[in-house]
């Protein structure tokens, strides 16, 4: 099928929520993917920060394999080995106590506010209200279903479908006096991207993520951080909070846990899990066997992978700001790891440079109008990040883009799929 047939027919067929660039993928190998015509373009968004291991990774692909061989999917009604296998993992780097497990992020997060609200109604006591209130933060998103879009702080995604969930108040991202003014003993939950990714790669600051620590431990309240995008590996600690030195009450993560294939989960204390019992939450797809043994290898390979996401994202991060440095349309680079962010003087310029690049083959993506972002595969390499930089200064210096040596992937070879 060509590019122009997919598009007929997916303008006919689909309800029109995406609008694609005009690529058609096919395959993909390390951190190059190729398309129909077979260009080949280095990816600097992994999926939007789902193909954290690139593409066709050995040890993902074997186990894949291994294990789509045996068994695909049983329902939670049974058990499998691969629940508890992955919940030991992810509850041992995370410092929490339970799992549960879901299919994607804003299902995760959408539990995780569920957790909240009975956390809050089984600590009430002699007929008093449970607490109900939510806190979340301006410019920020926690997906798409009804509580996730209540609670996420753009109008734009919410509006639509208004009404929605009750109880949510925003507060100005990073404003402790804020904070301190809206939280008192009705609120049930501090919600935080522990750095925003589409409100444009924002750390939350350790003043306001630390007072939200002490608030919520002196009510009860929970202090609930969405890692969907910036958890596991993508920040160079195994989780975001990790760096601040604070622990929360409930982490939601998702995107790279199953290397691709859908798999979300909530991480949680005891004293939460105590809260919830057979038939309060629930899924038919979630932690099936196949998700749950390709994530338990994912973070495998992850733990060898930390030091170089580390490095990696410090090279890209000193590699930005020379451009910063260099261009006076760049207004800042922020993030952490290889999470990273380049704030541009205008929307226009900052949707010019990403079909730029994408012209150089290379892909990144615009984030919060006028910010790009960099979530390149964990397994980037020094040589990648100066081809992207000198594209992207060529970009910025408004240079014509070199002639492109056509060039044709190679079968790919066990050494090229790993880096
Ligand atoms: C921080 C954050 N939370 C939640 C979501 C929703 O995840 P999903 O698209 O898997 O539902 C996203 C997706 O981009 C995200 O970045």
């Amino acid at each position: 099928m060509s590019l122009a047939s997919v598009i007929r027919s997916e303008q006919a067929l689909l309800v029109p929520t995406y609008d694609r660039y005009k690529i058609l993928l096919q395959q993909g190998s390390g951190v190059y993917l190729q398309d129909a015509d077979g260009n080949r373009y280095l990816d600097f968004l992994s999926g939007i920060g789902v193909n954290a291991l690139g593409y066709r990774h050995a040890a993902i692909q074997r186990t894949l394999k291994k294990q789509a061989g045996r068994l695909i999917h049983i329902s939670n009604l049974f058990f499998h080995p691969y629940q508890a296998k992955l919940a030991q993992r992810l509850t041992k780097i995370s410092g929490l106590k339970r799992a549960f497990f879901c299919n994607s992020g804003t299902e995760a997060w959408e539990g995780a506010l569920k957790f909240a609200r009975a956390y809050a109604r089984s600590q009430s006591r002699n007929g008093s209200r449970p607490r109900w209130r939510i806190l979340a933060l301006d410019n920020s998103f926690h997906g798409r279903t009804f509580g996730a879009l209540a609670t996420t702080g753009q109008a734009k995604y919410r509006e639509p479908f208004a009404p929605l969930l009750s109880g949510v108040s925003f507060v100005a991202f990073n404003d402790v006096v804020e904070l301190i003014r809206k939280f008192d003993s009705s609120v049930c939950a501090i919600c935080i991207e522990t750095v925003q990714g589409e409100g444009g790669i924002r750390p939350v600051s350790p003043e306001f993520l630390q007072l939200a620590r002490k608030l919520t431990r002196k009510t009860g309240a929970l202090l609930v951080l969405d890692e969907i995008q910036c958890g596991l590996g993508r920040t160079g600690r195994y989780f975001a909070y990790q760096h601040y030195g604070v622990e929360p009450d409930i982490v939601t993560v998702a995107k790279p846990l199953a290397a691709g294939l859908p798999l979300g989960a909530i991480l949680t204390t005891n004293r939460v899990a105590h809260a919830l019992h057979p038939g309060m939450h629930g899924s038919t797809f979630g932690g099936g066997p196949l998700a749950c043994a390709v994530a338990i290898e994912f973070l495998s390979v992850l733990e060898g992978l930390l030091s170089h996401v580390s490095e990696s994202g410090d090279y890209l991060r000193s590699r930005l700001d020379w451009l910063k440095a260099k261009h006076s349309c760049v207004r800042e680079v922020r993030g952490l790891g290889l999470m990273l962010g380049m704030e541009l003087d205008s929307a226009d310029r900052a949707k010019a440079a990403v079909s730029q690049m994408l012209q150089r083959r290379i892909f990144i993506n615009r984030t919060n109008e006028n910010t790009l972002r960099f979530l390149p595969p964990y397994i980037i390499q020094e040589s990648h990040i100066d081809q992207m930089t000198r594209a992207l200064d060529e970009v910025l210096s408004g240079d014509p883009p070199q002639p492109i040596r056509q060039r044709r992937a190679r079968k790919s070879t066990r050494k090229e799929s790993q880096n």
